[in-house]
């Protein structure tokens, strides 16, 4: 039965600046210069100063940036290893990267595990691939020391992670290809996009020309293989619209999870926490019940409440219907992805709302 209150959207991006984009929209169609143009150029320095010190390379989405990420590390018969609880992104772009995923296992914060990604490691492993899932920042060390033991490179799906740190440095610094999505649902909320940090300098030639077929702006000579994965001048005007009110909007997210935790203490379920000193991008709030057999009956009694939810990720990757690849070790993805769902978290939450999502998940019949 419903509530009769308005419907609590599960995501809207946080409200831009309207007027300032407008302008630059105008800008843009006077000059008729549509992509590639001095916003995208000016979003790559900007962005900078939240995932640097590396290369930055502006991209039409992070789903493209990361196949452009693995292509430039690709090699025939090469392996990945990936987690088996994320967005089936992560996964697609190894296999459009001509490289096979293999799933290993994460933590019960649904992050790859260093262990369970050593133990995936084969002769054809040439590369872990990390996320930073819901922008809880990966394990960086363990996956460093890992990859550094056999020789491997390190590469994170940063998708939720703009604005999110490990203890020392930023999340984008950490691996040696990071990618980003800036696109609807992320903290810059634009309307599509994405980037790759690129920290190993040697690749960053390789990353640039793959976005733009191969060839370097200016010449037509191939020197591998590429994509049109050129970010619109739009999107790249919406975000650096957005990107001055990037710590608001992470602060703002942080005080709503820090809510939702309080008010939740006693419910049988748990939500991750990350380790003092780094710092989350609340991309997600992701919620993990104690009975997954709670899931459906609750998502449906908050549906009637007026709060959108979603699952995340079920099915876990190695139970995808298209799936390919190898499974190492995936029990504890499986066990997440039959009891996590995610709460709404985004800026376009009023205080009255927080306080409906809150009292809804307290008034579930089974709990209350
Ligand atoms: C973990 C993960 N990786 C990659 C992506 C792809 O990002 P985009 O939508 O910018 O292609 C997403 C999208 O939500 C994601 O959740």
């Amino acid at each position: 039965m419903s509530s009769g209150a308005p419907q609590i959207p599960f995501h809207i991006p946080d409200e831009p600046d309207v007027d300032g984009f407008v302008a630059d929209v105008r800008t843009i169609l006077r000059t008729g210069r549509l992509s590639l143009g001095p916003f995208t150029a000016r979003l790559e320095t900007e962005l900078a100063a939240w995932v640097g010190p590396g290369e930055i390379v502006a991209v039409s989405n992070c789903s493209d940036g990361l196949i452009a990420a693995l292509s430039a590390i690709s090699e025939p018969g090469a392996e990945v290893i990936i987690p088996g609880y994320t967005y089936l992104a992560t996964w697609q772009a190894v296999l459009w990267s001509g490289m096979t995923p293999v799933v290993a296992d994460v933590d019960d914060r649904g992050l790859l595990d260093p262990a369970a990604a050593a133990a995936a490691v084969g002769p054809r492993t040439r590369a872990i691939l990390g996320v930073d899932l819901g922008g809880q920042p990966a394990d960086l060390v363990g996956l460093r020391a890992v990859a550094d033991a056999h020789g491997l490179a390190l590469l994170f799906d940063s998708a939720h992670a703009l604005g999110a740190a490990w203890a020392d440095r930023p999340v984008g610094a950490g691996g040696d290809l990071e990618v980003f999505s800036i696109g609807p649902t992320k903290q810059l909320g634009s309307s599509e996009g994405g980037f790759v940090v690129v920290n190993d300098g040697s690749l960053a030639d390789r990353v640039r020309r793959f976005s733009t077929q191969g060839h370097a702006l200016g010449e037509l000579d191939a020197t591998g293989p590429g994509m049109n994965l050129r970010m619109t001048e739009f999107s790249a005007a919406l975000a650096l619209r957005a990107l001055p009110d990037l710590e608001r909007r992470l602060a703002a997210r942080a005080a709503i999870d820090a809510r939702y935790r309080d008010s939740w203490r006693d419910l049988p379920m748990r939500i991750p926490v990350t380790p003092s000193g780094e710092r989350s991008a609340f991309k997600d709030e992701l919620v993990f019940l104690d009975d997954p057999a709670d899931r459906a009956p609750l998502r449906a009694h908050l549906e009637a409440a007026g709060v959108a939810t979603r699952t995340y990720y079920d099915p876990a990757i190695p139970d995808l219907t298209v799936f390919q690849g190898r499974v190492a070790s995936a029990d504890r993805s499986r066990a997440l992805a039959a009891c996590g769902f995610a709460l709404p978290i985004h800026g376009r939450l009023a205080a009255s709302d927080v306080d409906r999502i809150i009292a809804a998940m307290r008034d579930y019949p089974r709990w209350s």
